[in-house]
């Protein structure tokens, strides 16, 4: 593989004009004015973001591009996708499977996120889904890392075959131990499965992301007893709570405790603003709850705070492109985070934030490391939310696998200029 140049890029951390030389899949040198090696690949940044990888830390590609099958969600609310979603279940092969994900993971790879967390439903005794996006995660592995959660989403204690299969899915070699507590008959029986997952995992050495109190309800506080087990179990910094959305809605008092125990506990938190600004809040009428957890509050906690896609064209959400930075800028608006500095967070949470969750090893541009990033047509992070950035050119381990053309436009107007310039420029 000859070196790749990447000339003149700015980086997220506030470095601008640089060139970035590759040599081997890895980089080999960041600095202002390098020399360009002979037979090096050359691809000019013109002062555009170079940027780690997108990362998505909550998805459900079992479900992906299955939009309409069997039917479309009417009421658009959470339960009956839950509803649709095992009606569609028994009519799913493993083809349809593979292929829908596949098709997504192309979609992810256009846009630059080369690094997914999905959870993969685990209450269906068959495990088709477990061992199709086995398959899945095997084929993509060269250039995008697929991370599975083991999902019990009829309830690990509610639905019957639900720990045991969990188990067998580990057993085949999925990743994570999920959970949904808020999906168990009662808060006992949600609070003893979060007790009975944080266990195995101790067992098994692996990591914790559970969809937890996705609910309006803001009596829901699985998050506590997650932090406990967390703590109690010395698991810091390796279990998630996916969702949250009833903080949105908890008593301030309460939460000003609650908070410091997620902290003490390294719990991390993932928002999935999409799918919380749609499907929260449907049983308000006015005023209407914005059902997004408490993103920037936990962030000046010091909690490491990731948002997710969790959907794309599924039974819970008809939209979608596996473009993270619509995530980030559906985060930013649903938490008014519109200082620069909370823009600049909402970026990190769809890169270097969950990128910490999934425990991805070498991740960011930096000397050593593999050699993965995507050249926005955007100068900043800001910039790349504003213009939901053009990715010029997505490389991993050295090599381009994805380029799509800038986005441009040739204006017909008397006495203006001949294209359209969308920066502000001062
Ligand atoms: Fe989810």
């Amino acid at each position: 593989m000859p070196p790749l140049f990447l000339r003149n890029v700015n980086l997220v951390d506030g470095r601008r004009g640089v060139d970035v030389l590759v040599h081997d899949g890895r980089i080999a040198a960041i600095a202002p004015g390098l020399a360009v090696p002979e037979s090096a690949e050359v691809v000019a940044g013109e002062g555009q973001l170079l940027s780690p990888p997108f990362v998505d830390a909550h998805f459900h590609m079992d479900a992906t591009l299955s939009y309409g099958l069997p039917r479309v969600n009417q009421s658009g609310t959470l339960l009956e996708g839950i509803a649709l979603w095992g009606e569609l279940k028994p009519q799913l092969t493993q083809e349809a499977l593979v292929e829908r994900a596949m098709q997504y993971c192309d979609w992810a790879v256009a846009k630059g996120l080369l690094a997914i967390r999905t959870h993969v439903d685990v209450c269906d005794d068959r495990l088709l889904a477990v061992e199709a996006l086995l398959h899945v995660k095997q084929k993509v592995g060269p250039y995008l890392d697929l991370q599975l959660v083991a999902f019990p989403q009829d309830g690990l204690l509610r639905s019957p075959t639900a720990l045991a299969n969990l188990k067998r899915a580990l057993a085949m070699g999925v990743d994570v131990i999920g959970g949904i507590p808020h999906f168990e008959r009662t808060m006992a029986d949600g609070a003893e499965s979060i007790r009975l997952l944080c266990e195995l995992a101790v067992e098994r050495g692996l990591r914790v992301d559970m969809h937890c109190d996705e609910s309006d309800d803001p009596m829901s506080r699985h998050i506590e007893t997650l932090a406990f087990h967390t703590q109690r179990l010395k698991l810091h910094g390796r279990v998630a709570g996916s969702h949250l959305t009833s903080m949105h809605s908890m008593d301030n008092y309460y939460v000003s405790k609650l908070i410091p125990l997620m902290h003490e506990a390294e719990v991390h938190a993932i928002a999935n603003p999409l799918i919380n600004i749609t499907l929260q809040g449907r049983h308000d009428t006015y005023p209407k709850r914005r059902g997004m957890t408490r993103v920037p509050e936990l962030m000046a906690a010091g909690i490491n705070v990731g948002f997710g896609h969790d959907c794309v064209m599924d039974p819970w959400y008809s939209l979608g492109s596996a473009d993270m930075l619509e995530v980030a800028q559906m985060g930013l608006h649903v938490a008014q985070m519109t200082s620069q500095a909370q823009m600049r967070a909402c970026f990190d949470a769809v890169t270097a934030n969950s990128a910490r969750i999934l425990g991805l090893a070498g991740y960011g541009i930096e000397v050593g490391h593999r050699a993965d990033f995507v050249l926005l047509q955007a100068r900043d992070p800001v910039e790349a939310i504003r213009l939901r950035a053009t990715r010029l050119a997505v490389v991993r381990g050295g090599a381009v696998i994805a380029r799509t053309a800038p986005a441009t436009a040739r204006l017909h107007l008397a006495g203006r200029p001949a294209t359209v310039d969308w920066t502000l420029r001062r």
